[in-house]
């Protein structure tokens, strides 16, 4: 994630001073250079500071970087850490949490923020950074970052592992490169018809009524309905407890 959003923001050119810290100096200093920008030194003054560790790392990553200047905005992309935790871990104020997905790399992503504590100011200028890596939405409560994280953080890995079904299947019955350009070419047709028509009515135009998707959708719906309820609860949950 942490590649992903200096790759977007390079690209964006939404942030000039952009310089990125890790935990390994030679991976970190081998990336920047190969980006173009620079590796963090602790003169570094940080207007922003954009948090991409695992949850469990936010700690030990921030505590050489304190205490912050007052109008540092911290950023933070950790799934399950609400923004009372993260004021109480960084003694500091201006906080906002956001949850892209790793689509931002090619700035064609989908971040969702929300704050409680940035004054509107400071939350115009997360909204415009992050409008530089594709669309952005705020959410009205902390709580909500729990169901995004699962349907925009993760939901690309469910997607594809709808796809990887799809593909076990085919290449039993068809030669590998056939199977596969069925399925990817599936994939991009699904997104065209979502992006003309409502979702339903999409569904309804490729299973017409006593057909060969209709027989599939019918095996289909109830089961992965409770299945994938099942695994969104299970993500969710697992996003409560991120910092245990
Ligand atoms: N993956 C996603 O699609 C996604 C989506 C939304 C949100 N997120 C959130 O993004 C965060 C990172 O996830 P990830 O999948 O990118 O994890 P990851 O691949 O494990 O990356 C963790 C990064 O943290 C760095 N790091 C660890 N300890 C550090 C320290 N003490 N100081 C500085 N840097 C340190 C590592 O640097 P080194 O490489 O130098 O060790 C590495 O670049 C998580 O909180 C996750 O919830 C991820």
């Amino acid at each position: 994630m942490a590649e992903a959003l200096a790759s977007g923001l390079k690209a964006s050119g939404m942030s000039p001073s952009l310089c990125v810290k890790g935990k390994n100096k030679n991976t970190t200093d081998g990336f920047a250079h190969q980006l173009g920008i620079k590796s963090y030194n602790n003169s570094n003054l940080l207007e922003i500071l954009i948090i991409a560790v695992k949850p469990h790392q936010i700690q030990s990553a921030v505590q050489p970087l304190l205490p912050l200047a007052e109008n540092t905005i911290v950023i933070s992309v950790a799934a399950g850490v609400d923004c009372e935790s993260l004021v109480h871990i960084l003694n500091h104020g201006a906080i906002v949490r956001a949850m892209p997905n790793l689509a931002i790399a090619n700035q064609c992503g989908m971040t969702a923020l929300f704050s409680e504590s940035a004054s509107p100011m400071q939350q115009e200028v997360v909204g415009e950074l992050f409008s530089g890596l594709g669309q952005t939405m705020w959410l009205e409560a902390d709580e909500q970052m729990h169901a995004v994280t699962v349907l925009l953080g993760s939901g690309p890995a469910f997607f594809m592992h709808f796809t990887q079904s799809l593909l076990k299947w085919g290449r039993d019955y068809l030669p590998q490169d056939i199977c596969d350009a069925c399925v990817k070419h599936a994939s991009s047709a699904a997104n065209d018809m979502m992006s003309q028509y409502p979702i339903n009515d999409a569904v309804n135009r490729v299973a017409s009524k006593g057909g060969v998707t209709e027989a599939g959708l019918n095996v289909l719906t109830q089961k992965l309905d409770d299945l994938m309820g099942k695994a969104l609860s299970s993500s969710v949950s697992k996003s409560h407890n991120m910092t245990e």
